[in-house]
């Protein structure tokens, strides 16, 4: 009779299913709680004749085993249930995902990499933080030259006593040249990205740091020629094949002949308008042959080499390209701003 009972139970328990936790704890209480089915089984097995007991005993176990066993095993399914609930089903669609943009200096900056690089320029940095003599001494910059006033150049306070004129936030990164001279012999053929400082009053049409592009070019029988030619190219590159350059007379201490860029305005086409001042010509960059006063002062012999240098401003090359009225605008973070350049990345 409790042998029937048992197998029964044994039967039942083999095939408990649950949905839940909750579940789970109905059928504990139905079994194994003291209360419970099972328990109540141990207290018939008093009744139990002797003869019995032993093999009554092992099926009560083998049952008790049994429930425990299922109920725990219930337990983990309802447990790896709810974590595949939780993994993310990754054969969803996704959110609609908002793409960040490059910064537009970035962009064009790389663009402008780009071209040289095709040119056989390799890339250098040089640091923003420099001393007198890589960022004007060398360059040949005599020592009462104006751009070394305090009206230009940040100075930086080393001892609070007193403000050495030494440690500089470099005002151009013509600071480049001077240390890829000091470390290489020619040929040379860099170009040097970076952010530079003048002290101006923030305005639209100033701030108190912006970017610029050097370029150096070194080696023997470098003409004034092979520097037309590489910014012509240059030019066309970026602006479009129509593109025309004009060279003007103009003065670096670095640099001998000097001369500064203009390239025809690409939004008349040259006829004149508002943006060129109705010249019908824009600038765009610094350059000349290095004076050989730069070349000796880095240790490069200057009657067996020549070459030439430029500068660029990347913000206002940006300008040209997206024309935007305000300086301010690329250092404000202004998302609204950024997203504009998305197509352009
Ligand atoms: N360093 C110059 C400037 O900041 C630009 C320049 C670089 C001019 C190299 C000539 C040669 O204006």
């Amino acid at each position: 009779m409790i042998l029937d009972k048992i197998d029964q139970l044994l039967n039942e328990v083999s095939n408990l299913s649950a949905q839940n936790a909750d579940e789970i704890e109905q059928l504990r209480l139905k079994y194994l709680s003291k209360k419970g089915e099972i328990t109540a089984l141990m207290a018939d097995f008093r009744n139990v004749a002797a003869d019995q007991k032993k093999v009554v005993g092992m099926k009560i176990n083998e049952l008790k085993q049994l429930a425990q066993d299922k109920l725990n095993e219930l337990k983990e399914c309802v447990g790896t249930q709810k974590k595949a609930e939780d993994t993310p089903d990754l054969t969803r669609t996704p959110y609609p995902i908002r793409l960040g943009t490059r910064h537009p200096l970035t962009i064009v900056r790389n663009q402008i990499i780009d071209i040289f690089q095709r040119m056989g320029f390799t890339l250098a940095e040089g640091p923003e933080i420099d001393d007198d003599l890589h960022v004007f001494t060398k360059l040949n910059f005599a020592p009462d030259h104006p751009a070394r006033d305090m009206q230009d150049t940040f100075f930086i306070e080393t001892n609070p006593n007193e403000v050495t004129k030494n440690v500089i936030l470099r005002s151009h990164t013509s600071n480049d040249q001077s240390r890829v001279m000091e470390r290489q012999q020619p040929p040379i053929r860099v170009i040097c990205p970076g952010r530079v400082f003048r002290n101006e009053a923030i305005s639209a049409r100033a701030h108190c740091f912006f970017h610029q592009l050097e370029g150096l070019y070194i080696d023997k029988n470098v003409s004034f020629t092979d520097l037309k030619q590489v910014l012509l190219t240059f030019a066309r590159e970026l602006f479009g094949p129509d593109t025309d350059i004009r060279l003007r007379p103009s003065y670096f201490p670095f640099t001998e002949p000097s001369a500064e860029m203009d390239i025809s305005c690409h939004i008349c086409g040259g006829e004149g308008c508002g943006f060129c001042k109705h010249t019908g010509w824009v600038e765009i960059l610094g350059c000349g042959m290095v004076d050989p006063n730069v070349l000796e002062a880095c240790g490069i012999d200057s009657t067996v080499y020549s070459g030439y240098a430029f500068g660029l401003g990347i913000e206002r090359i940006t300008n040209l390209k997206y024309h935007v009225a305000d300086l301010r605008m690329f250092s404000e973070n202004d998302v609204r701003f950024l997203q504009e350049f998305q197509s352009a990345n």
